[in-house]
């Protein structure tokens, strides 16, 4: 497996995101553990933007609950009809907030979440296994370019899982 990851010191994303991505699909074929992928995966996203907060809240029951991450101590479980997370659950869209202040709802995990993306993770059936969420300390942190770059690795976990 690769021991160590290769990114561009750029401030495009854009050009990381696609260098992230091969290594990512070469790291999950090589492991089939859903942790070990889902915990490197936020590593490498942290390690590679210096995202204030990376992590997985997955499916459990009738509650979203907390999966590898990377970051500040955070809420446990989430219910579907609450925060982005849940708001990117019902909806099964991805969900930029460029000001978290502003999203009614919006779980506080830390004081320092300044904006926030959440993509949906579909299973076979097309229902949604859980959410990819992404904090920034800084406001309007996430674009177009975010929403696309992120939605290529939940394409790779989607292979997966
Ligand atoms: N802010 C999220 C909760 C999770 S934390 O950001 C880690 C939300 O409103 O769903």
């Amino acid at each position: 497996m690769a021991e160590s990851l290769a990114f561009s010191k750029t401030a495009d994303r854009a050009k990381i995101y696609d260098e992230l991505a091969p290594q990512i699909e070469s790291l999950v074929a090589g492991e089939s553990d859903l942790v070990a992928n889902l915990a490197n995966i936020t590593a490498i996203l942290k390690q590679a933007f210096g995202f204030f907060w990376v992590g997985f809240y997955l499916k459990k029951g009738n509650q979203l609950v907390l999966n590898a991450f990377q970051g500040t101590l955070a809420c446990t479980r989430i219910e579907f009809d609450k925060g982005v997370c849940g708001h990117a659950y019902t909806t099964r869209e991805i969900v930029t907030v460029p000001n978290t202040d502003e999203f009614p709802g919006h779980i506080a995990c830390s004081s320092e979440s300044k904006s926030e993306i959440v993509l949906p993770i579909f299973d076979r059936e097309g229902e949604v296994f859980g959410v990819l969420d992404v904090d920034s300390d800084r406001l309007d942190d996430f674009s177009q370019t975010d929403a696309e770059g992120l939605q290529k690795i939940v394409k790779i976990i989607e292979n997966f899982i």
